[in-house]
């Protein structure tokens, strides 16, 4: 049964680890990741960005999709399905179609527009029983076509948001989606320090996960962070991996083009990604 993210990410908070957002693509990606937490013994959150939500053929099918998976492969860890950057509307649609926790980006509406609608979100999902993420200051970078420029949230502004009864809070902190350009300055370890303050113990979430440095994550989890976004991280894992299958001819020998064989070697890159992170993030063996 897909649960909220609430108790597994105060137990991430409390216990300074932090628990991965691995975002699905279709099936293969989600039987990978569901398998790869299940063997390691990790809470998980799948993450539905709108454009995957629309690919999969809308969050109905998403969610009868992983609610027949977590039956179907035995599932006994925490799952938590996330919608990833909502919209208003979008966040409305997941709470019908069955999802278990929601993310409302406002992070592009003035302040007060952003609270006015994170607090609308929060009453709902509180009587439903889900998680709420709600965002301060705009993750950069290209996600869904929607080119963001990295803003360095405001702790005030976080603090306003984080008081509305959200579950967790997301905060620009230097990061940006996709790979990070060869200039990037790194996280912005003084801003995470002083939100992570005034927000006492709401977990805070770190988007953008690809490509930051090992020494980075665990500094951001020691800060208060204790759920991790990583999605383009699988996708080159799977493209690699598929590429080489390929280039190697091993579609044209016996049967190598059957599906179940041509996208075996991208599920095995996702699962050894998920597999590295979950080892970084420190939430092996905490399900
Ligand atoms: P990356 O694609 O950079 O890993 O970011 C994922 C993310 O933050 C999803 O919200």
């Amino acid at each position: 049964m897909l649960v909220s993210a609430k108790e597994m990410l105060e137990k991430a908070k409390a216990g300074h680890y932090a628990v991965g957002q691995f975002n699905i693509n279709n099936l293969e990606w989600t039987k990978a990741i569901l398998q790869t937490a299940e063997e390691l013994k990790s809470p998980v959150i799948l993450g539905v960005s709108e454009g995957a939500g629309k690919y999969m053929c809308g969050f109905k099918t998403v969610v009868g999709m992983v609610n027949g998976m977590l039956e179907g492969l035995g599932i006994t860890v925490p799952v938590a399905l996330h919608l990833d950057h909502g919209t208003y509307e979008g966040a409305y649609k997941c709470i019908e179609a069955g999802f278990s926790s929601i993310m409302f980006d406002g992070s592009h509406y003035p302040i007060e527009e952003n609270i006015a609608k994170t607090r609308e979100l929060v009453a709902v999902c509180r009587e439903k029983g889900l998680s709420l993420e709600a965002e301060v200051g705009a993750i950069g970078g290209e996600e869904d076509g929607v080119i963001g420029g990295g803003e360095v949230a405001d702790p005030n502004e976080c603090k306003m948001v984080a008081d509305l009864g959200v579950t967790m809070l997301a905060a620009g902190i230097g990061n940006i989606h996709g790979k990070y350009p060869a200039n990037w300055k790194g996280l912005r370890f003084d801003t995470l320090a002083a939100i992570s303050e005034k927000v006492g113990e709401m977990p805070l979430v770190l988007h953008g996960g690809t490509g930051i440095p090992a020494d980075m994550i665990k500094k951001a989890i020691s800060l208060g962070v204790s759920k991790i976004n990583v999605n383009t991280e699988c996708q080159l894992a799977f493209a690699a991996a598929t590429r080489k299958y390929i280039e190697a001819g091993k579609d044209l020998e016996g049967k190598g083009f059957d599906p179940r064989k041509l996208l075996a070697p991208g599920a095995e890159a996702i699962k050894e990604t998920v597999r590295e992170k979950i080892a970084l993030f420190g939430s092996a063996n905490k399900a």
